[in-house]
């Protein structure tokens, strides 16, 4: 039984993306596994959020993951800020981390050319993750491709913690799913909430129906095969099992098939899927007090282990006066 640790920021409404990257997989863990799983509010506030946007997709998120099947029972589950020791690592491993290795994050480079505030915690957000991940004595961290990078700083700053105090930190490694590592959005990009290319999980259905018409196609004549290599057969395929995946591939090479034909069974398809949990979702939405509840429970758990891994840093740095 491995301690399997991932978490995602609340900047929006969690998409297909987030889905089959990260949190269905999670939720597969919480019955093999020693699963902690929570919602990064604290990385959300370096887009500069509306307070009161980030309270209201904090909450969603939570009542995403719930809805979507992650038990409570089963699993460590909480809200970043509600175990504020991550902060106090965070500072502590910031004097170990050189500017260079910041500056060569991929993520940051492409949140500022996309027009994000440079400010000091997008840049520095890195060491938040690797505390977030090493507090909890981490072994597995599903995530997608985009956080493969995160994941080496993260070792990075580990092992010169063990190597220049005491062997604290567990060394983590990325968990990644070939099939999925990499979902496109409607453009074709990488899908993120920050790109605005997303198809949201549990928006209103006529919007998803909106997002799924607008996937970028080619211009293919009706009467010529299309090609496999395109963001609707990739988006398509996320539903469907190997035996369906062929059946798909065989639609696409006979000619006669129209894109928005297949734009709209993608739609259905979508919908019968998420459709159950949608129900779910209204419940748990409307409950803030049983929420609240499940986040304390889950919060009281995280910081048992947080305050005891916390406890080593500190006395292997030199930090408490004892
Ligand atoms: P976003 O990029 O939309 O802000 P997050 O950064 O909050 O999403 O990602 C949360 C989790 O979902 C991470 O593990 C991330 O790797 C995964 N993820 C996000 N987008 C995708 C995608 N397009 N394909 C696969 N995994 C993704
Ligand atoms: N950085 C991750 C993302 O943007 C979210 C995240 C924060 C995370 N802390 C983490 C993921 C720790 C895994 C482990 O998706």
């Amino acid at each position: 039984m491995k301690r399997v640790l991932s978490g995602i920021q609340s900047s929006g409404s969690l998409h297909l993306g987030n889905y089959f990257g990260m949190m269905n997989r999670m939720i597969k863990y919480q019955n093999s596994n020693d699963l902690y799983c929570f919602i990064a509010n604290y990385h959300a506030l370096t887009v500069l959020p509306k307070p009161e946007d980030l309270n209201k997709n904090t909450f969603n998120a939570v009542c995403d993951f719930l809805a979507l099947g992650l038990d409570p029972n089963k699993c460590t589950f909480w809200v970043q800020s509600d175990v504020p020791q991550v902060t106090e690592l965070t500072w502590i491993l910031t004097s170990l981390v050189n500017r260079g290795l910041l500056d060569r994050a991929t993520s940051f480079k492409d949140k500022i050319a996309k027009g994000m505030s440079p400010n000091m915690g997008l840049y520095s957000y890195p060491i938040l993750m690797a505390a977030d991940i090493l507090l909890f004595n981490s072994e597995l961290v599903p995530v997608g491709n985009d956080q493969k990078q995160h994941l080496e700083m993260t070792r990075e700053i580990a092992n010169r913690f063990n190597n220049q105090f005491e062997e604290v930190f567990v060394i983590p490694k990325e968990d990644i799913n070939e099939e999925t590592k990499l979902v496109p959005g409607i453009d074709g990009q990488k899908m993120s909430k920050s790109y605005k290319n997303t198809i949201p999980i549990f928006d209103d259905p006529n919007l998803i129906r909106k997002k799924v018409m607008r996937i970028k196609t080619d211009t293919t004549e009706i009467n010529e095969p299309k090609s496999i290599d395109t963001p609707i057969f990739q988006l398509y395929s996320l539903f469907l099992d190997n035996y369906e995946k062929k059946a798909l591939k065989l639609r696409f090479e006979t000619p006669g098939m129209k894109y928005g034909d297949l734009k709209l069974d993608l739609h259905n398809k979508l919908m019968d899927y998420f459709g159950p949990y949608r129900l779910k979702r209204e419940h748990f939405l409307n409950s803030p007090s049983d929420v609240r509840e499940i986040l304390d429970m889950g919060a009281k758990k995280a910081q048992n282990v947080a305050n005891e891994v916390l406890e080593k840093v500190r006395t292997a740095i030199g930090i408490s006066v004892k």
